[in-house]
């Protein structure tokens, strides 16, 4: 190796380690909707990897982070189509400067189109002869998912439009607006079901939901932003939004042109303050070229068009005191650490606690008591400790009068509720209680999911009432609950005899929640509202699953290793069987109804089946749920390890042509039929 190369070797490491962690990031983001970087991270990485790719011209990759937008494609049940126009991302600015600089390479006396830059996913509408016809996601760029179902439960998306060209395309937004992104985390908190960072993973998670009446009930909405097509009317990017707005799409009223980099200027000042008013979530501002000649003039580079560009509002972040580190333990026996915080002001609310996930959270900032730390509320609504001030070593934190030197931070060894001794499982981040039937959160919390909802749905029976119950000696498990008597109840201070009534009536009526949602009530480890569904779909009386073994277990679609082990540990509990011997006493529902395709069950069981095109005899989710019922699993993309396709009219060629190569058998749909008749 000569002097060069060796000097060039850690920039080369760097490169290449650059394209692992923002290939890893890309996937976390659209895939997982799970954001590790916040956007502005992700920019200044990729700004670096750029710049090394630019100084190392031999490690040229065309599948590089750089050369190709991330992708969201891989979810399950999804057609997967190619856009008539690929779907490019947007090169991003935050100053004057980069405007400036993106400016002067644009004609002179350009006009410019100031839009927000909604923060949601982008979705591409087609429209034939008035209809629509399409909805696809941005996918990696080239095709996208056909989310169609779930498009329609957007009242503000048109299913038809008249006056307009025979086929042209809409490019828009798909958002939670932030009152229903707060309902559906209140609720999924009450469920102990980790929470959405923000509206956009929000979005993203719903729209890529299998069920579209869970999507209606989410309560999405969109706003359109791009017109595309042949021989569509208009010269100017503006025209044909106030075009598009007369046909009946939801365009936003903030749109504005302007002339020069003063008037953007001011564009963003205003915004950036005025956006905290908006019904959804923003998180900057779009500036697009209004003649579209121009536009076309300009063109594209292989990500992103030259006639655009975002400005993104920068993150507020504040520095504060961590006063102390107290620790919440969860229905799952989970310790969550918190940080207590001095209150501080963050984009309009007080931020007084922020959650620091686990010991290796606290572990990876080096924070502890004492430390002055940066709060961030970003795009994240929910605020994160991001880093901590450089400590000055040897000065006596005030509040502790201790120094903060060599102090190393130790998570709790025993539960700070009940003092069990805590354990940590392996491959896992959280330390939990395993004292499950003793430890009072444990026990209240079991007893609150059970009554909530989406569950048992119990009124009456709320958090304050469990635990005055709970105090009082009379519900030490969700079997007690059927137990308890009117006079039991009335007796109780805050009580009396009508809300003594009303939870009676709502316990009695609770005797009639189907199979399922018991399954979901009973609260086995990370057996969630669909995944329990999934199973009760399968196993439709509690006997047949307390019987099955991981094994069988795992056919279950969403059921892995993980979740069959708790389920069988589960009903190895001997304090559990009891418990479900008192709950089948008292009359709830521990069988469903068979499935209408029982009887042949098992003819597809390990079999991978794909779902491509249209069909006459059942909706494409029927076959789903056949495909389930039978024992197979239904799967988005064809691969070496899909069984057959399940070929209905008009096929995606995309598919056609990968099945063809790989060899895979095409069956109809009355082939099919015949084969689990
Ligand atoms: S125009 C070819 N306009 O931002 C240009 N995009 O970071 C197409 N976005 O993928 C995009 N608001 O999902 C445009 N007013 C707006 C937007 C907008 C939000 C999203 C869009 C895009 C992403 C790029």
């Amino acid at each position: 190796m000569d002097l060069f190369s060796e000097i060039e070797e850690p920039e080369r490491e760097e490169l290449k380690r650059l394209r692992r962690e923002l290939e890893e990031a890309n996937y976390q983001y659209y895939v997982l909707n799970m954001p590790t970087l916040s956007d502005r991270d992700f920019d200044f990485k990729m700004h670096r990897l750029q710049e090394l790719e630019a100084q190392f011209p031999d490690m040229y990759d065309p599948k590089s982070p750089t050369q190709h937008v991330g992708s969201d494609l891989g979810k399950k049940g999804f057609e997967t189509v190619k856009h008539k126009y690929p779907m490019l991302s947007l090169a991003n600015s935050y100053s004057r400067e980069e405007i400036e600089d993106w400016v002067r390479k644009l004609p002179a006396n350009v006009e410019i189109v100031c839009e927000l830059k909604f923060d949601g996913l982008s979705i591409s509408l087609w429209y034939e002869n008035g209809t629509l016809v399409r909805a696809l996601t941005r996918g990696d760029g080239v095709q996208g998912d056909d989310v169609i179902d779930n498009i329609k439960t957007i009242t503000s998306i048109p299913r038809h439009v008249v006056g307009t060209p025979s086929s042209f395309e809409m490019r828009g937004e798909v958002l939670l607006p932030w009152e229903r992104f707060e309902a559906l985390n209140k609720e999924r908190e009450e469920q102990e079901e980790p929470l959405f960072a923000n509206p956009r993973n929000a979005a993203s998670g719903t729209l890529k939901l299998q069920d579209p009446k869970e999507v209606a009930r989410r309560g999405l909405d969109a706003y359109l932003y791009y017109m595309l097509g042949e021989d569509l009317p208009g010269t100017t990017h503006y025209e044909r939004l106030l075009t598009a707005k007369q046909w009946g799409f939801h365009i936003s009223d903030a749109i504005k042109v302007c002339h020069n980099v003063d008037e953007v200027m001011a564009y963003i000042a205003y915004w950036d303050t005025e956006r905290k008013n908006l019904p959804v979530a923003t998180d900057g501002i779009v500036l697009k070229v209004n003649n579209l000649a121009q536009q076309e003039e300009l063109g594209y580079t292989a990500k992103t068009p030259r006639w655009a560009i975002a400005y993104k509002f920068p993150a507020e972040k504040q520095l504060t005191l961590l006063k102390e580190i107290t620790y919440q333990v969860g229905r799952t026996g989970v310790v969550t650490p918190v940080a207590n915080l001095e209150p501080v002001q963050l984009s309009g609310t007080i931020v007084q606690r922020a959650t620091l996930h686990n010991e290796d959270f606290i572990r990876s900032l080096d924070i502890r008591p004492g430390d002055r730390v940066w709060v961030e509320k970003g795009g994240e609504i929910i605020p994160k400790i991001t880093g901590r001030e450089e400590r000055s070593i040897s000065v006596p934190c005030a509040s502790l009068a201790r120094t903060l030197e060599d102090e190393e931070y130790t998570f709790p060894t025993v539960c700070p509720e009940c003092g069990a001794k805590l354990v940590r499982v392996e491959g896992e981040a959280a330390w939990r209680c395993p004292n499950e039937a003793g430890c009072p959160p444990q026990i209240k919390g079991k007893i609150e999911h059970f009554v909530s909802r989406k569950a048992m749905n119990i009124d009456g029976l709320g958090e304050e009432t469990i635990d005055l119950l709970y105090q009082k000696g009379l519900l030490h498990n969700i079997a007690d609950i059927y137990d308890l008597q009117l006079g039991d109840i009335a007796a109780q201070e805050r009580l009396g005899e009508k809300s003594a009534q009303n939870m009676l009536a709502g316990i009695e009526a609770s005797k009639q929640v189907p199979w399922a949602r018991v399954l979901f009530a009973l609260g086995i480890r990370m057996v969630g509202e669909t995944t329990a569904k999934k199973i009760a779909r399968v196993y439709n009386t509690i006997d047949s699953l307390r019987q099955a073994n991981a094994e069988q277990l795992c056919a279950v679609e969403d059921v892995g290793p993980q979740i069959a082990e708790n389920i069988v540990r589960y009903f190895e509990d001997s304090r559990n069987l009891e418990i479900i011997a008192r709950l089948r006493q008292a009359g709830l529902q521990f069988e469903g109804e068979a499935s209408p395709f029982r009887g042949n069950e098992g003819v597809l069981a390990g079999q991978s089946i794909v779902i491509s095109g249209t069909f006459s005899h059942h909706s494409r989710d029927e076959y789903k749920e056949l495909i389930e019922a039978h024992g197979g699993k239904n799967v988005g993309s064809v691969s070496k390890k899909t069984s057959f396709i399940l070929a209905g009219e008009n096929m995606g060629p995309e598919k056609l042509k990968k099945a063809e190569a790989l060899g895979i058998r095409l069956m109809t749909e009355d082939d099919f039929l015949e084969m689990i008749k």
